[in-house]
């Protein structure tokens, strides 16, 4: 799938450099991450951020993730207290984003933080994406790469299916390894899971040496873009199936007959990492009515359950 107002880079130094190239004019690139393809743009720059909102079609009060390529990159942006330290030292890089107080001065656009005073960041376990960040040199601004409310792209044809003509250019990279995107804990305050992902809050929690505050504590403020209705595909989405109606298609998880399965074998990394491939071939398959066997709730399944029942939630 090609677009002629989309350029496809490949992955090696000329297309690194033309992406870059394409951050530093204050275009848009989609880059491959460990997690999901991300939209970047320079993070600094207004008119480009302002960008990612547009070709997305983004509620603006949904805040940005700002990448970087190590830590002491990110030490140039936020404030790093105890907890962010350890769990930074620990899980980066890789699929953690961690929400900190925002360094004052420090030139990012507040399109980025829509207005608040803290900055989500994260360091990518992805060759290219790391090779990307150095090379230009800056924080790169950069949500999922896939429209509002629609299912995040693990390859650079889910990039172009959903965006191509609205952004300059894709890296090509293949296939994301983790393929839901990162844990987001903030740390301001005692460290509170804002959203699951890519790392277990089991593993964040041991890491720590205390229970991170889930979601359902009142003292956690609700990330603003945890609108209900996301992640969602065309058709209508029933959890917990353990039967199939005439007119449903099923996406299974472990050793039952379906159309699609996450995991034959039951595996929840394997699960986690097909996930939204499953979702846009439904899609592609035009599936108006879709089953979804019973994921267990541990470890990655709880992100998997996290992205299912938002792509559940009843919609306008
Ligand atoms: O794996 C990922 O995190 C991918 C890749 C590209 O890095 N990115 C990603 O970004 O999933 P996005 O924009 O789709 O999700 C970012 C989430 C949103 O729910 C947003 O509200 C939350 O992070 N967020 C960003 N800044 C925040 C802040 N300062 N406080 C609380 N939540 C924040
Ligand atoms: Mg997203």
């Amino acid at each position: 799938m090609t677009s002629p107002e989309m350029r496809r880079l490949s992955p090696d130094a000329a297309g690194l450099d033309a992406a870059a190239a394409i951050l530093r004019g204050g275009g848009l690139v989609s880059f491959p991450t460990e997690t999901v393809y991300g939209l970047g743009a320079d993070a600094c720059d207004d008119r480009a951020v302002a960008g990612i909102y547009a070709a997305k079609a983004r509620p603006s009060f949904n805040p940005l993730i700002v990448h970087l390529p190590e830590l002491t990159a990110a030490q140039e942006y936020c404030d790093f207290n105890d907890d962010a330290l350890r769990l930074a030292t620990a899980f980066w890089p890789g699929a953690l984003t961690l929400v900190l107080p925002l360094k004052q001065g420090a030139g990012i656009s507040k399109l980025v933080t829509a207005g608040l005073d803290t900055l989500a960041v994260r360091v990518p376990d992805h060759a290219l994406a790391q090779d990307l960040l150095r090379r230009f040199g800056g924080p790169v601004a950069a949500p999922s790469a896939n429209p509002s409310g629609r299912v995040s792209p693990t390859s650079a044809d889910h990039v172009a299916a959903g965006l191509a003509g609205r952004i300059d250019a894709v890296l090509d990279g293949g296939d994301c390894t983790v393929g839901v995107e990162s844990t987001i804990v903030s740390c301001i305050g005692q460290p509170a899971l804002l959203r699951a992902g890519g790392i277990p809050a089991e593993a964040l929690s041991a890491c720590l040496g205390a229970p991170l505050l889930l979601p359902a504590d009142p003292a956690v403020p609700i990330a603003p873009g945890q609108l209900a209705a996301h992640y969602a595909p065309q058709g209508r989405v029933r959890l917990n199936a353990t039967q199939v109606e005439d007119d449903e298609v099923l996406l299974g998880f472990g050793p039952v007959e379906a159309a699609l399965n996450l995991s034959p074998s039951g595996d929840l990394t394997e699960a986690a990492s097909r996930l939204f491939a499953c979702l846009h071939t439904l899609d592609a398959m035009g599936a108006a009515k879709i089953a979804v066997s019973p994921i267990p709730d541990h470890g990655l399944g709880a992100a998997i359950n996290d992205r299912l029942r938002r792509a559940a939630a009843p919609r306008d």
